[in-house]
């Protein structure tokens, strides 16, 4: 099986003894503690599962600005974007070296990790916004992703973590959302080695489950993972358990049985475009892909980026550096000459004319009326399932 990112074997940092977890969680109670982000949550479970391997806690300072710059560490590993715990606060932390981490998405606030402060920084806001700007390209607050990264907290709470919890995701998406262990065990036992990572946040319509299909087919692999993200997204997009559902109907109707696995993992969206389809890449490798499909606009939003800066960023990345390969795929639409749909380079006779386009507004509108999209665009299962989500609204 394909090796785990700059390591011989995976580094979940969830604690799984149970003797250990009870005195961690006891120990926990006594000590000073900080409420998280959404975004350092969603690290902590990350890191908790393997996905972030082989790191072992937050970036400091230096890291972050480095990986920003450079997609590389001080040290020189290769990482695409920084992985942080921003406090606003830390009167409640200052001059701790072990501290509770609380979890802000769960009633309660229960604590997710147990950290070893190794440093506590504040940012100047000159060095947050170069971080933004190399990472997202944009410094512009409409941006979703820029938007959460900048209303986060100046102060860099940097070192290892032992993660207690994998936060709502293991309640709320039994059965869909799997750590890079699971993903790795499930793999291995049903025998595959050739391994094609789908990220999507979005529910499948016919062009995603085409991709799949041609990524499948053309690199003769074993099964593809649909690797769902069920963490948070900006306003407007659809709910993880509706593209859930939608994703398992397309699979148990449109794909033969054992060619597919249906998973999901626990991180917000940061809409990062290239970088976050670098990151994309490095946790898919560690959960035992070996191709990462990546289209067009991939992890992008509104016209932040180019259609397919993505996959060209790829381009830059020093060779050896991962081993994980991509599969490229071109914009895909269904062709009204040829009665499939194809990627559009592969059939340069076509006029725009030719092919079957609905913006996602016009979609959302047709779904909100209860009429389905036309079959040329979406499966007929999956437009009932979304046709009852956006009438419930
Ligand atoms: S993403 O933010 O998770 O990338 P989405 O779920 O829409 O969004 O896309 C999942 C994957 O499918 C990405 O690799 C994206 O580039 C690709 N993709 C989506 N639609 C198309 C399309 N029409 N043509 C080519 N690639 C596409």
């Amino acid at each position: 099986m394909i090796n785990p990112h700059g390591a011989d074997a995976l580094k979940p940092l969830l604690v799984t003894d149970t003797e250990m977890r009870e005195q961690l969680l006891a120990e926990a109670d006594s000590l000073p503690s900080l409420l998280l982000s959404s975004a350092a949550a969603a690290n902590a479970v990350m890191l908790g599962g393997g996905y972030f391997t082989p790191l072992s806690g937050y970036m400091n300072l230096a890291d972050a600005l480095s990986v920003s710059q450079k997609m590389h560490t001080v040290d020189g590993l290769f990482w695409p974007v920084p992985v942080l715990n921003l406090a606003t606060d830390i009167s409640g932390i200052e001059g701790s070296r072990r501290i509770a981490l609380r979890d802000p998405n769960v009633e309660g606030n229960p604590v997710i990790a147990v950290m070893d402060v190794e440093a506590i920084e504040e940012i100047s806001a000159e060095q947050k916004d170069t971080m933004t700007e190399q990472v997202y390209g944009t410094l512009d607050s409409a941006h979703p992703g820029v938007a959460v990264f900048q209303e986060q907290g100046n102060f860099c709470v940097s070192g290892p973590v032992q993660v207690l919890s994998l936060s709502y995701f293991a309640t709320d998406f039994e059965g869909t959302f799997q750590t890079a262990v699971e993903i790795r065990a499930e793999i291995a036992s049903r025998g595959w080695n050739k391994v094609v990572a789908f990220q999507t946040r979005n529910p499948m319509h016919l062009a995603h489950e085409e991709l799949c299909r041609m990524a499948m087919d053309r690199l003769d692999a074993d099964g593809v993972v649909i690797h769902m993200l069920l963490g948070k997204l900006k306003a407007g997009d659809i709910p993880a358990d509706v593209r859930d559902a939608c994703i398992r109907k397309m699979v148990d109707v449109y794909f033969p049985e054992n060619s597919v696995m249906v998973s999901g993992y626990g991180f917000d969206m940061l809409y990062a475009g290239p970088r976050e389809a670098v990151l994309h890449a490095v946790f898919r490798q560690n959960m035992g892909a070996t191709h990462l499909i990546v289209g067009r606009d991939h992890a992008g939003v509104g016209d932040y980026y180019g259609p397919f800066d993505a996959q060209a960023i790829f381009e830059q990345i020093p060779e050896g550096a991962m081993e994980i390969d991509i599969f490229k795929a071109d914009h895909t639409a269904w062709s009204k000459k040829l009665d499939k749909v194809v990627m559009m380079s592969e059939a340069p006779d076509h006029k725009p004319e030719d092919y079957v386009f609905l913006s996602g507004t016009k979609v959302r509108e047709l779904l909100s009326d209860g009429i389905a999209p036309p079959p040329e665009f979406s499966r007929p299962e999956v437009a009932e399932i979304l046709m009852n989500h956006y009438q419930n609204l």
